[in-house]
């Protein structure tokens, strides 16, 4: 009996001794955003303490691509996937080079460590890619009439230019925005060939004096693009503005009179006149 516990504790000694000298950690560097037709590289860091390495794999959404196993001729193998086209050149057993990227390389990137025999151990680490597209086009309002009369409705929309993920519309008057959903109707969105996407925000109110500030009025459609807002199993949301992209297409409205407040109901000529696309790009 004495001599059985004597055993086990040597036994759990020596394990965790190994286990403290051998692979320690792996850590992934995977870019967070790149656009379509960039290069990625994906780099896997790890620790081997006195462990000899076994085989390196990475994983996209838990399928694997791309293998390099030391022993093994050739050393690295990659495997067929939607989206992936490893520079098999550049990539060893430290990294791995996706030549050119399009949406569908956009999931998330796991690298596999493992040791060689007597550990066998093996450890892994994973993060996230996004392939973005921004908008190449300011969103376009339409619906404007040439002129409208207090009491008028005003009936516009906004359409976005074409992205992934998809633009989200902002309506705002005189620099406010419009909350209220009686003011806003919600188009679905339109798919658009290798799945970008594009959106229409409609803006319905009945013109009244007060919408006028100094004699005009301002209307003003901002489309952004902020790729965000994945969900981990038990995290709740990543969000990150390292990419963020605003346009925004502007309406002035100008009272042809210049006391708008004084002349309710007396037929007024609006000129409005479409002025400037503005381009922000928040990096
Ligand atoms: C691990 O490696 C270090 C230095 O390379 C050596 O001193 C040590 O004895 C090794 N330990 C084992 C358990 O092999
Ligand atoms: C706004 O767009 C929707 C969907 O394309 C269309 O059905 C509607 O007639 C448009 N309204 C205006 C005012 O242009």
């Amino acid at each position: 009996m004495r001599f059985l516990l004597v055993q086990i504790f040597y036994y759990v000694l020596v394990t965790e001794y190994i286990q403290a000298t051998g692979l320690k950690w792996v850590r992934v560097n995977v870019p967070q955003y790149r656009s379509p037709g960039e290069s990625a590289q994906l780099l896997c860091d790890y620790d081997l303490g006195n462990d000899t390495l076994y085989s390196i794999k990475w994983y996209k959404d838990h399928e694997e691509f791309y293998r390099f196993v030391p022993m093994a001729r050739p050393q690295a193998t990659s495997y067929k996937m939607e989206g992936i086209f490893v520079d098999m050149g550049l990539s060893d057993r430290k990294k791995v080079v996706l030549r050119t990227v399009n949406l569908k390389s956009s999931g998330l990137y796991r690298c596999e460590v493992s040791a060689e025999a007597p550990s066998f151990s093996s450890a892994q680490s994973e993060a996230r890619m996004e392939v973005v597209y921004l908008p190449k086009e300011d969103p376009v309002i339409t619906g404007v009439e040439l002129q409208y009369q207090i009491g008028d409705e005003i009936n516009l929309n906004c359409t976005s230019g074409k992205s992934h993920p998809a633009p989200v519309l902002h309506w705002y008057i005189n620099e406010q925005q419009v909350a209220s959903p009686e003011a806003l109707i919600y188009y679905p969105q339109v798919q658009h060939r290798h799945g970008l996407m594009s959106v229409t925000l409609g803006l319905k109110f009945s013109l009244s004096s007060r919408h006028f500030l100094g004699g005009s009025m301002r209307v003003k459609c901002v489309a952004s693009v902020s790729p965000v807002l994945w969900k981990g199993d038990s995290e709740s949301v990543v969000e990150s503005l390292a990419v963020k992209d605003m346009r925004e297409a502007l309406l002035l409205v100008r009272s042809s009179g210049y006391k708008v407040e004084t002349l309710p109901g007396i037929f007024l000529i609006l000129i409005p006149a479409l002025l400037l696309c503005a381009r922000l790009n928040l990096n």
